[in-house]
């Protein structure tokens, strides 16, 4: 698939790996609608990127929301090629907390409501929409990709919730590209390392730096820009299918 005249979405396309992938995608001629949260900077980000960004305010647990949200970004610009997932978070909270009281069911349910089962809404209803394209030389109708995490494989002490979900996103990448096989769609999955993104708030350059020695080689954190090229790699190469990336530096998560 071109990059250049295709037409995507990106959920959590107003912030971090989202918005990268968004600049990415734009610099080199796509057109792309940004899914995310009403007080998200998305309007902002359409704003300043112009006529070929769209703003269209989705939360991605909301799935009447999501429905309608994917068929507004297909209206938009008159197609959908490309379907980047990245809305998501991970707060973290222990099994047993210092007074010995459980893990908040809640929270453990919040997890996987916006990091799975928000991430297979999108993809569904993106998958619905891209089945009616005219396919394209070699029979391909679409791509998806969707973000998991290292975490989904060396989950962290508190990350029980976010490796769960991020898990599910992993082994679900092969099924949906065997479902989707049919109808020339592709669908592909990104675990990223330690990237620096708004997601880690107001860390200062020190913690950064020993964050960015978790990374094997090279010894820096990973980006957006990271992140969109890889994305980027994908679209343009069509063998790439059901498969699980690492975008990490080598990197193997210890326990804390
Ligand atoms: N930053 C990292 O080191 C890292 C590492 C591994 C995985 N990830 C994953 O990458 C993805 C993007 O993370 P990031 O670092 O760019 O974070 P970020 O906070 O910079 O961006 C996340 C975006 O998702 C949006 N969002 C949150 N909840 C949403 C909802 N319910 N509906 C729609 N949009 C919603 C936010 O408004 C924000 O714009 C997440 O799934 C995260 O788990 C990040």
């Amino acid at each position: 698939m071109q990059i250049s005249d295709s037409v995507g979405l990106v959920t959590g396309g107003a912030s971090g790996l989202g918005e990268g992938t968004v600049r990415f995608m734009v610099e080199r001629g796509a057109k792309v609608a940004v899914l995310d949260l009403p007080r998200s900077k998305g309007d902002a980000l359409a704003k300043e990127l112009g006529d070929d960004v769209t703003f269209v305010a989705c939360d991605v647990t909301d799935p009447e929301n999501v429905k309608g949200a994917v068929a507004e970004a297909r209206e938009r610009f008159g197609r959908l090629d490309f379907a980047v997932n990245c809305a998501g978070a991970g707060p973290g909270a222990r099994m047993l907390d210092r007074q010995g009281n459980p893990h908040p069911l809640g929270l453990y349910r919040h997890i996987v409501e916006l990091d799975l089962i928000g991430t297979f809404d999108v993809t569904r209803w993106a998958a619905a929409h891209m089945a009616r394209n005219e396919p394209g030389d070699s029979g391909e109708r679409g791509l998806i990709v969707n973000t998991a995490s290292i975490a989904g494989y060396e989950g962290q002490i508190g990350q029980a919730a976010y490796s769960a979900a991020k898990g599910g996103v992993i082994a679900m990448t092969l099924p949906l590209a065997r479902d989707l096989a049919a109808h020339g769609i592709r669908v592909m999955t990104i675990c990223p390392g330690i990237m620096d993104t708004p997601a880690f708030g107001n860390v200062d350059d020190s913690l950064k730096q020993k964050l960015a020695e978790i990374h094997v080689f090279p010894k820096r954190l990973g980006t957006p820009a990271d992140f969109g090229r890889l994305v980027g790699s994908f679209m343009e190469n069509t063998l790439l299918n059901g498969e699980v990336v690492r975008l990490d530096a080598a990197t193997r998560l210890a326990p804390r």
